[in-house]
């Protein structure tokens, strides 16, 4: 990540930021990076002790939100800034694996993809009035390795974080002018809950994870620094680094020339 993109700066004092799944693995250890910057953070999870304490350990704030109420994100937005006065950052970072074994289980696809796709979608249209009174900011998006590889154990998963990935990269060009920079954080497997089923086997087969922390320096380096539409791919061993994607071939006049879209299907904005 560089100094050079439309983001408006590193997290700075007195900032505010939003973390949806913010008492679990990724967002915590986020939350304490952002404390140590004296930023202002918010961690929205499903309710309970167990989270409510964990946001008062980290001197966090903590507000109940189920991220598949689309109405309920816009609440919790506006509680921030009654609250806080502003919000420059939002985390859309919640999300749930599929754990069933059937080849495909349609119940537990759709409430994954509610979670994980739908709740990034929901969040990002609460923010992005707030981000822009606030003069721009940021939304980071996790999504994971498993939106640009899929894999065969988690067809849901697969699903939503690929088109997490998608609708951040889609939306990108249509933020810029407002300087709200929107970008996805793509982890391979991470110490955290999420990965509790699978763990054994990864330790018995050597295979290393990441720590948590090493996820939210990165989702801390892409608020500050992202190139819009980004996805940065983090491993072990690698560290973040942005995925490039191959272009698809573009269509050919009769004469063989590369076809170029109407200027009447883009919208004024991004032309
Ligand atoms: N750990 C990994 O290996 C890994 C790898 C790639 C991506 N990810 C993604 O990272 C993000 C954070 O996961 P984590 O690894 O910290 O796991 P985690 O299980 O520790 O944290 C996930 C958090 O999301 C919350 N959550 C679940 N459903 C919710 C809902 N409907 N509304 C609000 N909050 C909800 C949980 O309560 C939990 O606090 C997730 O989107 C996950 O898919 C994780």
């Amino acid at each position: 990540m560089t100094e050079t993109t439309a983001a408006p700066g590193s997290p700075r004092p007195g900032d505010v930021a939003l973390i949806t799944g913010g008492t679990g693995g990724f967002g915590r250890a986020l939350a304490a990076r952002l404390r140590a910057r004296e930023v202002t953070v918010v961690l929205a999870d499903l309710d309970g002790e167990r989270a409510r304490q964990t946001a008062a350990d980290l001197g966090a704030h903590f507000v109940p939100l189920d991220v598949t109420d689309r109405a309920a994100n816009a609440a919790v937005v506006a509680q921030v800034e009654a609250e806080h006065g502003r919000l420059d950052a939002t985390f859309l970072n919640a999300g749930i694996a599929g754990k069933s074994r059937d080849a495909l289980d349609v119940d537990e696809f759709l409430h994954v993809v509610d979670v994980d796709l739908f709740g990034v979608v929901y969040g990002a249209e609460a923010a992005l009035p707030a981000l822009r009174r606030a003069g721009g900011g940021s939304i980071v998006v996790t999504a994971s390795l498993a939106g640009l590889a899929p894999v065969a154990t988690d067809p849901g998963y697969s699903v939503a974080k690929g088109g997490a990935i998608a609708f951040v990269r889609s939306m990108a060009p249509r933020l810029v002018g407002e300087r709200i920079t929107i970008s996805a954080i793509c982890p391979g497997f991470a110490d955290t809950a999420i990965i509790d089923p699978l763990r054994d086997e990864f330790a018995a087969a050597d295979f290393p994870v990441l720590s948590a922390d090493e996820v939210a320096q990165a989702m801390e380096a892409a608020w500050g620094s992202a190139e819009p539409g980004a996805a940065y791919v983090v491993q072990p061993g690698v560290g973040a680094i942005p995925y490039k994607f191959k272009g698809v071939p573009a269509a050919r006049t009769a004469s063989g020339q590369t076809a170029v879209v109407p200027e009447a299907l883009i919208p004024p904005s991004l032309r």
